[in-house]
């Protein structure tokens, strides 16, 4: 099923900029590794990885099960590419990335800029802050402005929700939503997913409890869709005000009770807290909230079994999850973060290179 990489270059070690593959120098890998190289997965028809067929990645509704895979898989190999004691990969030369943070950002725009360096394309941080955004400028003729120089992909974060879209419409370039609004955050999705998948080793028969504002939260209608697309089970948990019913639509159970969901969870999310929400009405206190939504040790022994915890950050500690717990063994938030600059390396990949790839068989994980 697998072929190796036809334009592999012999890897010729840290800082030289080249890939690993063919004809490697097998001194320069690490003890146990043989013979390490990327292949490419390949598949059938529209699902094949070599004919990536988006433009842009907007959510996670339009991706087929075998895509979303294809992007789990590649990043796989890049985080195996991040770990080992190699450096950029050449595939991405020549090519250009905007980052254009409309919002606050601290883990989805340097986890982008890092995914884009590493893989050899030249990036421009679109400095809203100092930006014509500032003079009056629209989104459409910002649009154009990066058309003009072509640019041949832009991650965008924006308040608005269909910010990412309204953009992907008038580019020609491709268009990542790094955010909008309530809608959407498809990459922190892939990536919680992939690093639920890393722990959990699939999703089929998988109980996973998302906690917290959903009615806010782009995380988790990014996460209930690819969750529910790989087989998971997901409960949602929150206060009323927080919780829509329609979410049922979407093939999720609900409950106002986060103890009534944690039996026979494998893995518990729980949502950053807007804390504006409380002086909106929807709340009536923090110390109410937390009392009933807190995530915390005790509460997580309600699973019954080994149980981990995420969160998309940043995170209210002692409001949405206890301190000690978020620092824990069980918690993930920090393998979050590092799995994010793989699962964007996968993604910008595809979507610029068009390719997905595997380990060869041949190179024991790290
Ligand atoms: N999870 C997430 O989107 O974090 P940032 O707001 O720091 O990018």
């Amino acid at each position: 099923m697998k072929a190796v990489v036809p334009d592999a270059q012999p890897r010729k070690g840290r800082g030289d900029n080249e890939v690993f593959g063919e004809g490697e120098n097998r001194d320069l890998l690490p003890p146990g590794v043989k013979g390490c190289r990327l292949s490419m997965i390949e598949g059938k028809g529209e699902d094949s990885p070599m004919h990536w067929r988006h433009k842009d990645l907007l959510d996670l509704d339009t991706l087929t099960v075998a895509e979303i895979e294809t992007i789990l898989q590649t990043a796989g190999a890049m985080k195996e590419v991040l770990i080992r004691p190699l450096e950029k990969l050449p595939a991405l030369r020549g090519k250009s990335v905007a980052l254009m943070f409309y919002e606050n950002s601290t883990r989805t725009r340097s986890s982008f800029e890092n995914a884009a360096k590493i893989l050899g394309a030249q990036v421009t941080n679109f400095a809203v802050a100092q930006s014509s955004v500032n003079k009056g400028e629209s989104l459409l003729d910002t649009a154009r402005t990066l058309q003009a120089m072509k640019i041949d992909l832009v991650v965008i974060r924006h308040a608005a929700s269909g910010a990412a879209e309204f953009l992907a419409k008038h580019l020609e370039a491709g268009v990542i939503n790094g955010g909008d609004g309530q809608h959407a955050h498809p990459t922190q999705a892939l990536l919680d997913c992939f690093t639920l998948k890393e722990h959990l080793g699939g999703f089929r028969g998988k109980k996973i409890v998302i906690v917290g504002d959903i009615l806010h939260s782009r995380v988790a209608r990014s996460n209930v869709i690819a969750l529910t697309k790989l087989g998971a089970e997901v409960m949602l948990a929150g206060p009323p005000t927080l919780l829509p019913a329609e979410m049922k639509a979407l093939g999720v159970q609900t409950t106002y009770d986060l103890e009534s969901a944690l039996p026979g969870a494998d893995a518990v999310m729980a949502l950053r807290l807007q804390l504006e929400r409380q002086r909106s009405g929807l709340l009536p206190s923090l110390r109410e909230y937390s009392r009933l939504y807190m995530l915390t040790t005790e509460r997580l022994a309600r699973t019954g079994k080994k149980t981990f915890v995420l969160h998309p950050g940043p995170l209210n500690r002692g409001v949405e999850i206890a301190s000690e717990l978020a620092d824990s063994a069980c918690s993930l938030i920090e393998e979050q973060v590092t799995n994010g600059v793989a699962v964007r390396m996968a993604l910008i990949n595809l979507m610029l290179g068009g390719a997905g790839y595997a380990l060869d068989q041949e190179c024991t994980p790290a």
